[in-house]
């Protein structure tokens, strides 16, 4: 297979694999207010919101009067959009695509942002050249990653051992939660990187009960448990059991905790 397919292929697995991400926006909503606020979106600014999902931020920087473009994988979290933005009675441009192949002109955007989206292509030099491009000089890029050290980061840790490998060339997600990682990648093409940590909390009633509700909903989980349900319901326990092991630490008063980190700069 040619990089070009595996890299095709790869991509179709994410499609498939967030489908169902949709009852997690209730999580990433407050993520979306603060994110618009830390990117300091204003009324009138041109706005891409890159791995839109359903639209929390696209929505969000709406409201707050940008002119918003969202753009997504997949169509089943767009078509959620649309209702989305429809119910919230504000208008945008939501686009299926790729975040590596961004159907914009150059310079089109005074802010582009991306919550747990573009960390997801597998090729981080190709989708941030994209995001650069279509921003304009002296614009905003800022977004919403998952460091690798705490619970999202080692959770993709623990999908890659019960998983086969991706394609080769396909970073890892949580990478982009790296500060050190982020400026190299940033490199000289910005200025001004200013990082920012939060943290979402999950409401749960145990630990097994949060596992429950991510494998249902969240690509990476529900694509480990799509996997070995049939091929091997030994491993599958495993992964449970190793899955339920890695959460305590972070649960407390019926909550998870879910650090993330912000990264703003402006484009030189
Ligand atoms: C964790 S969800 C986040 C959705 C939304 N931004 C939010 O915060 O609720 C990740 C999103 O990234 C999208 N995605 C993954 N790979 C992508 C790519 N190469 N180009 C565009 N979107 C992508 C998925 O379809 C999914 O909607």
């Amino acid at each position: 297979m040619s990089s070009d397919d595996a890299f095709a292929t790869f991509k179709e697995g994410q499609r498939q694999g967030w489908k169902h991400f949709a009852p997690l926006e209730m999580m990433t909503t407050p993520v979306a207010a603060r994110l618009v606020k830390f990117a300091g979106v204003r009324a009138g600014h041109a706005l891409l919101d890159v791995g839109c999902g359903t639209g929390v931020v696209a929505i969000t920087a709406a409201r707050n009067g940008a002119q918003v473009h969202g753009l997504d994988l997949t169509p089943e979290l767009l078509d959620r959009a649309r209702e989305n933005a429809r119910i919230a009675n504000v208008k945008l441009d939501l686009r299926e695509g790729d975040v590596e192949a961004l159907p914009f002109d150059d310079g089109a955007f005074d802010v582009v942002l991306s919550q747990f989206g573009h960390m997801f292509a597998p090729r981080p030099d190709v989708a941030l050249a994209e995001m650069l491009r279509v921003l304009k000089p002296g614009g905003t890029i800022a977004f919403a990653t998952w460091p690798p050290e705490l619970l999202i980061g080692s959770t993709f840790a623990l999908v890659g051992k019960y998983m086969p490998p991706p394609p080769p060339g396909v970073s890892p997600p949580p990478q982009w939660g790296d500060v050190g990682v982020v400026r190299e990648r940033l490199g000289t093409r910005v200025k001004d990187i200013v990082f920012d940590r939060a943290c979402m909390l999950v409401p749960a009633l145990s630990v097994q009960n949060y596992r429950d509700y991510l494998e249902r909903t969240a690509g990476p989980m529900l694509k480990v448990v799509e996997s070995l349900t049939t091929s091997d319901p030994a491993r599958l326990a495993q992964f449970r059991a190793e899955y339920d092991a890695l959460v305590p630490p972070y649960f407390e008063d019926n909550l998870v905790r879910q650090d993330y980190l912000f990264t703003r700069a402006a484009k030189v």
